[in-house]
């Protein structure tokens, strides 16, 4: 392909086909986006020779999963899961901070969104069932999230806590979480109730009540990713995987 400025000042976009010249698009009096485009498309296709499987994932997105798996930021899962239970660490509200002040576990290191929307799940492509945390602020941002990992909503799960935090608003006295599908593999069980209570432990620790029940209606092989504690059933990934671990 090659550009052809008319007598004008226009530029336009032609390629050789058969021998001649075929016009293809018009591109304009400034040819500069257009350039950076094709450098970020040759870019990209030599990135993804590496990484194949960015390639269903496309443009800036493909850009940013690449850099972080370069860097060494956020390791690749290899294995494929039938189930996933992931609890990214959001950016998190500073009025959290405010609020507890001298809730020491908070400190450890956040993702933005497009990080957490570029993150490459370990999903089996036959099925899979995909439990994501969010956080009352994020909720709106949890449904974008699936939709950038190709995973259906389907419901909403609830835990109902013992204990709440006031931030200036409602007591927020419970916490969510999507549950989701790649294709349609089934539940092991059905009617299972979306509510469940369990106490409060320390910041972000989910319920060992959650777990019991995700294993009661998700078949193995399962992952629990930013994990912090080990449980039965599941495979572990993060960066702190036995902070909560009884040994
Ligand atoms: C919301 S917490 C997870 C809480 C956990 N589900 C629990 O029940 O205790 C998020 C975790 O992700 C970890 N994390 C943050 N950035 C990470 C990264 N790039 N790679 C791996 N783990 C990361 C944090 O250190 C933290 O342990």
């Amino acid at each position: 392909m090659f550009l052809k400025k008319d007598s004008r000042g226009y530029y336009k976009l032609f390629e050789w086909q058969d021998g001649k010249q075929r016009y293809v698009k018009y591109i304009g009096k400034d040819p500069s986006s257009f350039l950076k485009d094709i450098e970020k498309g040759k870019e990209l296709l030599e990135k993804l020779k590496d990484y194949p499987d960015l390639a269903l994932k496309g443009g800036q997105a493909a850009l940013t999963e690449h850099k972080r798996r370069k860097t060494g930021k956020v390791k690749v899962i290899e294995q494929k899961y039938r189930t996933i239970v992931i609890d990214p660490p959001w950016p998190m509200e500073k009025i959290v901070r405010q609020v507890r002040p001298n809730q020491f576990d908070f400190d450890y290191p956040v993702m933005s969104i497009e990080e957490i929307k570029t993150y490459s799940l370990p999903v089996n492509p036959d099925g899979c069932h995909v439990y994501l945390w969010t956080t009352q602020k994020f909720l709106p941002v949890a449904f974008d999230v699936f939709e950038a990992w190709g995973v259906k909503y389907e419901c909403l799960m609830t835990w109902v806590k013992n204990v709440g935090f006031t931030p200036f608003s409602w007591m927020y006295s419970t916490e969510h979480c999507l549950f989701g599908r790649v294709g349609n593999l089934p539940l092991l069980k059905l009617g299972k109730r979306l509510d469940f209570s369990a106490k409060v432990r320390e910041h972000s620790r989910k319920p060992n009540e959650f777990y019991t029940l995700v294993a009661e209606v998700s078949p193995e092989p399962r992952i629990d990713i930013f994990s912090r504690e080990k449980h039965e059933g599941y495979d572990q990934d993060g960066n702190e995987p036995d902070k909560f671990t009884v040994k």
